[in-house]
């Protein structure tokens, strides 16, 4: 088959190195030329710069034959006229300050310049049918919108399908080639058909659940997805992470293990940390609580749970002056991991970046950051042309560096390297010294620390003073 992608993000690039690896004819088309020279390249360095993820680099190589990242429009209205299924993989954050509600610009952007190739397909006769598929997250009625825009612009003979991603980064291409399930929602079965082809080698396999629903019951099933492991996550910290910090002789892991054994549980979700981030959580959240308003049903559950995430970093930043008397004034903080969570480079809601803006607004003197995949997403956030402020970051190249000359550290993301960072601590920093574990990867080294002389903080724990 032949497939066009809009959008090379996160979503947009996986997913068509995945049909590229299904044995379809892929071209992705983005805007931004140095991404598309970049996931072109074959180099890893270039590739992984824009996305990291395991795995990517491999299968755009393994296909190249196959897949072409362009931003030249003359080639899609000529590949347009032989699509059979076109992919938006546009963002739809959320629209400032505007309670949830998305923003769409950029995909009616993207939907405009697709009608207007669309219509001049197969030199205007249209002859061959084409299925739209939204792969990006947006409202439940998003297909009403959708079909309404592209046959205003004349576009025929097109069928709109939901078909919503549910990758989780770090893990997408593995995700991808080996997918719990597929949801389709198409309103005609000629559509199903076509993306029944589009996902033959799941469609046909007896490991992946298949599911075909309406449009509607594809969107509103990735928001409620999401929303339910996002409350689980929210709630954990809430209610299992608070019970260990506030009661005496309780171990977080140990409480995690006897929840845990119940199979009905499970262990997914019930890892503490100081914020839930990433892309997708928090806005789908939002979007999810603007849209029950807008059908007269009260949101404030599903926006109890948004604050919650909030309060769970405010109280973790907080701990350090009302439990340890921490004055960040002229402080130097080491952050260890920048991204929102393990093997990915996304900092997009990430809870380090979130904390270094407290600590900044606290006064803090200078941040020294560390983050074996994300130092380039720093290089770009922290850019002292925004905020004069942004001066006193910096951003170092290994952990030993990170550490030197600094009164605190900030343990942010959960890399399986921080995990042993505890001897390159004792080793280069002197106590009187404040560890702030937002993952509890030092957990199992507290005792330690602390009768070295090290001050701990860490979400799930109540203070752990060192020895004087
Ligand atoms: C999520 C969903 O898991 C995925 O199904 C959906 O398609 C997109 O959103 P992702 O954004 O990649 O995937 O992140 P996820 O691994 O779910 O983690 C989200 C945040 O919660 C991270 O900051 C992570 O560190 C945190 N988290 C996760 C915890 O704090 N504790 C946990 O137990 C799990």
């Amino acid at each position: 088959m032949n497939l066009l992608y809009i959008g090379a993000g996160f979503v947009g690039a996986c997913s068509a190195a995945v049909s590229a690896d299904s044995g379809h004819e892929t071209l992705v088309f983005e805007i931004d030329p140095k991404k598309v020279e970049s996931l072109n390249s074959g180099d890893r360095a270039a590739i992984e710069a824009w996305i990291y993820e395991d795995g990517l680099v491999e299968l755009l190589e393994r296909n190249r034959d196959r897949i072409r990242f362009t931003n030249d429009s003359v080639e899609m209205t000529n590949f347009v006229n032989s699509a059979d299924a076109v992919f938006l993989c546009l963002p739809t954050p959320e629209k400032a300050g505007a309670l949830g509600s998305t923003d769409l610009t950029y995909y009616y952007q993207a939907l405009e310049s697709l009608g207007a190739n669309l219509v001049k397909r197969n030199n205007g006769e249209q002859t061959k049918r084409v299925v739209i598929v939204n792969k990006s997250t947006v409202p439940i009625d998003q297909i009403d919108q959708t079909a309404k825009r592209l046959t205003a612009a004349g576009v025929k003979n097109f069928g709109v399908v939901s078909n919503p991603e549910f990758l989780v980064e770090g893990k997408a291409i593995e995700n991808s080639l080996h997918p719990d399930r597929v949801v389709v929602g198409a309103e005609t079965e000629e559509d199903f058909v076509v993306m029944r082809n589009v996902y033959r080698r799941f469609y046909d396999s007896a490991n992946v659940k298949y599911i075909e629903v309406n449009p509607y019951e594809a969107a509103a099933g990735k928001l409620l997805a999401n929303f339910t492991l996002f409350s689980r996550i929210v709630t954990t910290y809430a209610v299992l992470g608070r019970t260990s910090e506030k009661f005496p002789h309780l171990s977080y892991e140990a409480l995690r293990s006897v929840i845990a054994s119940d199979p009905r549980i499970g262990s997914w979700g019930l890892y503490d940390s100081l914020f839930s981030g990433g892309s997708c959580f928090i806005k789908d959240a939002a979007s999810l609580a603007f849209q029950f308003d807008g059908a007269g049903h009260n949101p404030e559950l599903v926006r109890q749970i948004l604050a919650e995430n909030n309060n769970q970093l405010e109280l973790f930043f907080d701990r350090a002056q009302n439990e340890a008397g921490f004055d960040w004034r002229g402080k130097n903080l080491t952050v260890l991991g920048a991204a929102f969570k393990q093997d990915t480079n996304d900092i997009r809601n990430s809870g380090s970046i979130l904390f270094i803006e407290k600590a900044l607004a606290a006064g803090a003197e200078k941040v020294t950051i560390f983050d074996p995949a994300a130092s380039g997403m720093c290089e770009w956030y922290f850019n002292p042309e925004k905020k004069p402020e942004y001066a006193r970051v910096k951003i170092v190249a290994s952990i030993a560096e990170a550490l030197t000359d600094s009164q605190v550290l900030l343990l942010g993301t959960d890399w399986a390297m921080f995990r042993s960072s505890a001897e390159e601590i004792i080793k280069t920093v002197t106590p009187p010294y404040l560890i702030m574990d937002g993952r509890r990867l030092l957990a199992a080294r507290f005792g330690e620390l602390s009768a070295a002389g090290f001050d701990i903080i860490s979400v799930g724990s109540p203070f752990i003073a060192g020895k004087k």
